[in-house]
């Protein structure tokens, strides 16, 4: 089968790509409105893009009344944000905080979490999130009308210290972050597991 994608398919692109790209990590994006409301949103296009400098990429959609996104206008004013990781004894506080609630209302109160000031930015992180990266925004990317894909550079990242195995040297226990992830449907989600490895090939040998 071939779905050829146009503007008028919308609503099935949108299906197939996140039904197939699967499963995606979290951001859960807290950042501060001009009128200094903490916002907080999980966003599943998110990864890490590079590493010199490290940056992080976010593609937020636009709202169906053709508006932005609380987290798209923060930062955009605001260029700052934390990519807070989002644990799985998180996941129903996450998924509060996807509300369409006003800018006026903050997520973070309806969730009732608490946040911890940011050493680098404006925006606070999640208290309880086992990861979260202080990001500075590099650069806005206009992918559509009312869609955004932001880079930000991280600038800080802070680990919960139990879920480190030497702090020194960076070994973290990727596991034991027990983090989520998106998979299909609007309600689907996934722990890592069934792990497996790979020994990486080096030319010529
Ligand atoms: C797990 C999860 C992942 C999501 N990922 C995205 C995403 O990548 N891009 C997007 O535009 N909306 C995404 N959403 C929807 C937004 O979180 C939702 O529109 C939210 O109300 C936006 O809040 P804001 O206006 O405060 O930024 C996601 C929702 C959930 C539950």
């Amino acid at each position: 089968m071939r779905y050829d994608l146009t503007p008028e398919t919308r609503t099935l692109g949108y299906k197939l790509l996140t039904a197939t790209v699967t499963p995606r990590p979290i951001g859960w994006v807290t950042s501060v409105s001009p009128g200094g409301i903490v916002n907080a949103a999980p966003y599943s296009f998110f990864n890490v893009m590079g590493d010199a400098p490290p940056v992080v990429a976010l593609g937020i959609m636009g709202r169906p009344d053709g508006s932005l996104k609380d987290t798209a206008r923060n930062i955009l004013t605001a260029k700052d944000f934390v990519v807070n990781l989002v644990s799985r004894d998180l996941a129903e506080a996450m998924n509060v905080t996807c509300i369409d609630a006003p800018p006026e209302v903050s997520e973070i109160d309806l969730a009732k979490l608490e946040t911890l000031p940011g050493a680098h930015v404006a925006a606070p992180r999640i208290a309880r999130a086992p990861v979260s990266f202080e990001c500075v925004m590099q650069q806005v990317v206009e992918t559509g009308p009312v869609q955004r894909l932001l880079i930000g550079e991280v600038k800080a990242i802070h680990i919960a210290d139990a879920c480190l195995l030497d702090p020194e040297r960076g070994h973290v226990d990727t596991t034991g972050l027990d983090l989520i992830a998106r998979m299909h449907g609007a309600g689907w989600y996934a722990q890592a597991r069934n792990l497996f490895e790979l020994e990486r090939p080096v030319y010529g040998k």
